[in-house]
């Protein structure tokens, strides 16, 4: 595992949206110049949504897209908590990328069905172009959430208990998101200052547990970074 983490602070909110958007697109055309096609695994939540709402108004070979989640909440798929449902009001559903391009997990099943069927489109799509995900108050991310202990060597995991609600949800485990090209997690507001200054100060928190051959891009912004990281103009 590569252990290179990058801080990059951005001014705010909208200025880490476009930034992750950019770095989305580019990734997007490195890999599929390379290897045909794309694929990228979503975070969940509300902060990747202006990034989703921005990439909805992007050109691209959306054709050559493939799409995957970090981790769903086991309600209906038409639930407005369901993260492929957020991703798909604003992005998914207003460009043309195949419906059979896009993988979202089956959470409705159930957590321990739900994760049993999503390793097959996820071991078959390993390594991941580029993982992006989100990270919570309490350090957790996809739905790895800290005191929660899983088998290592799983892809998927159901989750029970989870502290933010819904408690019944499906994840993707740490070997399968660190399994990836490249690795971009947001976090912005000043809500996030704390877990931040855990992370950066060594604290085994759950999002400190993701690192792939490319390290890790972390962008925030100044409520979320606070004096943590000089901020240049
Ligand atoms: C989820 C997410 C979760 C999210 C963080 C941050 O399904 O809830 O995947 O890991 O990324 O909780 O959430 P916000 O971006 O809404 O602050």
């Amino acid at each position: 595992m590569h252990n290179s983490t990058r801080w990059h602070v951005c001014e705010d909110a909208a200025a880490v949206a476009t930034e992750a958007a950019r770095r989305i697109l580019a990734a997007a055309e490195t890999a599929i110049a390379a290897r045909g096609v794309f694929r990228i695994v979503l975070a969940g939540g509300r902060t990747p949504l202006r990034t989703y709402r921005l990439l909805s108004r992007a050109t691209a070979d959306w054709t050559s897209w493939y799409l995957y989640f970090s981790d769903e909440r086991c309600l209906p798929p038409d639930h407005d908590g369901r993260n492929s449902r957020a991703t798909a009001l604003a992005w998914l559903d207003r460009v043309p990328i195949p419906a059979p391009n896009i993988h979202p997990i089956p959470a409705e099943l159930g957590a321990e069905a739900a994760a049993a069927a999503y390793r097959h489109p996820v071991s078959a799509a390993l390594p991941f172009d580029l993982v992006t995900l989100g990270m919570g108050e309490d350090g957790h991310t996809a739905s790895l959430f800290p005191g929660q202990v899983h088998p290592v060597a799983e892809l998927t995991h159901p989750i029970h208990g989870a502290p933010k609600p819904p408690p019944d949800r499906v994840s993707l485990s740490a070997r399968a998101l660190s399994d990836a090209c490249a690795i971009m997690i947001l976090a912005t507001g000043a809500e996030k200052k704390g877990p931040l200054a855990a992370w950066r100060a060594g604290e085994p928190l759950p999002v400190a547990g993701i690192g792939g051959t490319g390290g890790v891009d972390v962008l925030i912004d100044r409520d979320a970074n606070g004096a943590l990281i000089p901020y240049r103009l």
